[in-house]
């Protein structure tokens, strides 16, 4: 079975959830009979980098806004510190992590999005072979989301964005989406526990998922149009949520078709 897995860079934030949600993935990965890719986020420790250097932080449809100075950021921080801290949780816990970014041997290429969102890339294409060479040897890759191109450039993408590009290359029949939040929410505030592509585009449109939120919707609904079987976004805070859920546990929100 292949599943992709995507952390949010909440998350990733305390060292503890770290641990608790790498030692849930580590389990996962020890029963071996499913083929694991990670992809993560950032977004916290991003905005938190820049304010520190005295950048604001700047987003449209909950996409980060990319420029010159961020684009820097983007590579020390994704790639780098959250990365880093990710695979050594990984490893503390007993997995075999490889740490990656789509800038590797053209994992995910990009393009811009929307040249007034500066460098952000739009993922398209993606080359799973290195994905295949590690799994199938036991190793697990932990991607972060930044994106290159055959001319060198380097692109941020949205983190869910690029776990979509890798699910669907990877041929993932399961998108897990572990966020800082208990699922999908309602106009009422009510975690639904199934959202149609049409109600995620309502939720949109009436303004009720914004932000991350939206990105996250919007990249569901993509991954379900490429082939990725099931999409959930769950609570990746809450204890036992990677065992119970790829089990089959009805927990945050299911995105069916
Ligand atoms: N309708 C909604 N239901 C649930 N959360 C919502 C909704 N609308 C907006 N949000 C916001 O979306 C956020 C989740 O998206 P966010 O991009 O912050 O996290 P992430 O994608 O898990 O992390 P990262 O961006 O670092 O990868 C929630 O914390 C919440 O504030
Ligand atoms: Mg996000």
């Amino acid at each position: 079975m292949r599943t992709l897995i995507k952390l949010g860079g909440a998350l990733l934030d305390s060292a503890d959830l770290r641990k608790q949600v790498a030692a849930e993935i580590a389990d996962l990965a020890r029963e071996g009979h499913r083929r694991l890719v990670l992809v993560h986020g950032g977004g916290k420790q991003m905005t938190r980098y820049l304010a520190e250097r005295g950048v604001e932080s700047r987003f449209i449809n909950g996409l980060r806004v990319t420029t010159p100075a961020v684009i820097d950021a983007v590579t020390k921080v994704f790639a780098g510190s959250v990365n880093s801290e990710l695979v050594m949780a990984l490893r503390a816990a007993g997995a075999r992590p490889v740490g990656l970014s789509g800038l590797a041997a053209g994992l995910v290429d990009a393009e811009i999005l929307n040249p007034e969102l500066g460098q952000v890339g739009r993922p398209v294409r993606s080359d799973p072979r290195l994905l295949e060479l590690l799994t199938e040897a036991g190793y697990l890759p932990v991607v972060a989301c930044i994106a290159g191109d055959s001319a060198g450039t380097i692109f941020n993408v949205n983190a869910d964005q690029m776990a979509v590009a890798c699910a669907s290359a990877f041929r993932a029949q399961t998108l897990l989406f572990l966020t800082d939040v208990e699922g999908v929410k309602d106009a009422t505030g009510a975690v639904n526990a199934r959202v149609t592509k049409s109600e995620a585009r309502g939720l949109i449109e009436d303004g009720v998922a914004t932000g991350g939120m939206q990105a996250k919707l919007e990249a569901s609904v993509h991954a379900l149009e490429n082939q990725v079987g099931e999409v959930l976004i769950a609570p990746g805070a809450r204890p036992g949520v990677v065992g119970e859920i790829l089990s089959g546990s009805a927990i945050g929100t299911r995105i069916i078709p």
